[in-house]
């Protein structure tokens, strides 16, 4: 059965290990599994970071990266997710789609294994997952700590499409998750319902100091994301004083580390001085996009990672 992206928990713990292994490892020791193939860039929304390090990744494997504007191939207006689907599966190896509502990614990946087609999907970010970001955050952690399990990441902010990825990321690596949003804005019932069925220890706060208190790491995102532009002014009163900043990271363990996905607005969930301080591992974090997105794909082509395999080295940072 042809083995999709869509979120991470698509991923079982211990190929979440194999992924992350993948990754760290140079791209000069993974076997070229895209050589002479083509791979779909669907992009609804706009982007830097996943365009580039998806097309990077791709060209590191041997392969040939084809970006497509949304508007161009037109997803349920010209014709049909499924339809898109087939026919982009006609020329490439993997479909990579940036959508507006994740059931079209949902719909695409059913149609093809339905067609019995093997050309894996894999979610670039939707309204509801971004699982390649959460890839590339466990990355950097595990980096800087050289293990997860036991660690802690407090997640001050609006219970997006990221938040969604990195606690259900966290629970297959054994990394307590912790949660500050105002009332509104926190994880659905079925959002902690998922993050607890793939074993995650999840905590809901409204107060961002009792959720970075002893955290090893800090995670935000931009308050309002991707869509919710007409809601940005109601989002700035409500996330009033959910700004990670030096005081909050006061409140961190001794040596915390400060992540963002980017793009970031200092002043609003992030100071400038905390996302460009010593802290801050967020350059090293982008890089990682790169490594993350190479590691997916090298895994969904059939690459394991040797035994030499550990925390990750290969990044620019
Ligand atoms: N973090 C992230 O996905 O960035 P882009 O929207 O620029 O791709
Ligand atoms: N939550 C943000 C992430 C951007 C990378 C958005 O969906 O716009």
């Amino acid at each position: 059965m042809t083995r999709h992206v869509l979120d991470i928990d698509d991923l079982t713990a211990a190929e979440l290990v194999e992924v992350l292994d993948l990754a760290g490892l140079p791209a000069s020791a993974l076997p070229p599994t895209l050589e002479g193939r083509g791979v779909a860039l669907v992009f609804e929304k706009p982007s830097a970071r996943t365009r580039n390090s998806s097309e990077m990744a791709v060209v590191a494997l041997g392969g040939h990266p084809v970006t497509i504007a949304g508007t161009e191939v037109g997803i349920d207006t010209r014709e049909t997710a499924e339809d898109v689907a087939r026919t982009l599966a006609c020329y490439h190896g993997v479909l990579c789609a940036r959508v507006l509502r994740h059931g079209t990614l949902v719909r695409m990946a059913a149609a093809l294994d339905a067609a019995g087609v093997p050309v894996p999907v894999v979610n670039l970010l939707s309204d509801r997952a971004h699982p390649c970001q959460a890839l590339a955050d466990l990355l950097t952690l595990r980096q800087e700590w050289g293990s997860l399990a036991g660690r802690t990441v407090a997640y001050i902010g609006d219970a997006n499409n990221v938040w969604r990825s990195l606690a259900l990321g966290c629970a297959l690596s054994g990394v307590r998750i912790r949660i500050a949003a105002p009332e509104g804005y926190g994880p659905s019932i079925e959002d902690r319902r998922a993050v607890e069925a793939a074993g995650g220890d999840l905590t809901v706060t409204a107060d961002p100091a009792e959720a970075a208190e002893g955290a090893d790491a800090l995670y935000t995102d931009v308050w309002a994301s991707m869509g919710q532009e007409d809601e940005l002014a109601e989002r700035r009163r409500a996330f009033t004083g959910f700004t990670i900043d030096d005081d909050l990271v006061g409140w961190a363990a001794a040596g915390a580390v400060v992540l963002h996905c980017l793009p970031a607005h200092r002043g609003e969930e992030i100071s400038a001085s905390t996302l460009d301080g010593p802290r801050s591992r967020v350059w090293r974090q982008a890089a990682n996009r790169m490594h993350a997105m190479r590691g997916v794909l090298a895994w969904l082509g059939g690459a394991h990672p040797g035994p030499a395999a550990g925390p990750g080295t290969a990044t620019s940072r």
